[in-house]
């Protein structure tokens, strides 16, 4: 497996997506939702370095891939979501590739009607686009490769690896 990005580069890229929450939201107390499983090292990273009063709740979606680079159905589950009315929200995701669950995301919690809502990826894979959103806040631009490492996986492993890897084609399926 090749290292796309070491640890120390995670490490500095956390460190500056927490300078720009800081720097944005001034002080307003914000409501941080991960995306799970993939966002947890993210999250557990990044709000031990941004100094405003937060919330931090989960939402899981999924797209049951058929193959690792074919997106599937968009399911989400709102059960662990909290009361999202009224707050300023971010959203924190690994990786947007095609951008479907975030686009699906972000209309699911608009309903709830928070005053603003914005978000936030460690990863976006480049050329690979398919609807009418961008991230606010990106970590990385990586190239089209399967990525795994710091919460990503390749059917629910590698999520431990301290670093980011790419998959040779011949290990993906
Ligand atoms: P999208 O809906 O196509 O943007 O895909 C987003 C979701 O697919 C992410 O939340 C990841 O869970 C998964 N995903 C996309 N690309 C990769 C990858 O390279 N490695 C691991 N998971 C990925
Ligand atoms: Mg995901």
């Amino acid at each position: 497996m090749k290292t796309v990005l070491t640890k120390e580069q995670l490490d500095e890229g956390v460190s500056r997506l927490a300078a720009e929450t800081q720097e944005f939201y001034l002080g307003k107390p914000i409501t941080i939702i991960g995306v799970l499983t993939g966002s947890i090292m993210l999250v557990a990273d990044l709000v031990r370095r941004v100094d405003l009063p937060l919330r931090i709740g989960f939402v899981q979606a999924s797209s049951y891939r058929g193959t690792a680079t074919t997106p599937g159905e968009l399911v989400i589950k709102l059960e662990t979501l909290p009361d999202l009315r009224a707050q300023h929200v971010l959203i924190v995701d690994d990786i947007f590739d095609t951008g479907h669950t975030m686009k699906g995301l972000v209309e699911m919690l608009k309903k709830q009607e928070p005053t603003t809502l914005r978000t936030m990826v460690l990863l976006r894979k480049h050329g690979r686009k398919e609807v009418n959103l961008e991230p606010d806040h990106v970590g990385f631009e990586i190239p089209n490769e399967f990525v795994v490492g710091y919460g990503l996986d390749y059917r629910d492993l590698y999520r431990n690896l301290p670093h980011l890897g790419a998959l040779e084609p011949h290990e993906i399926g």
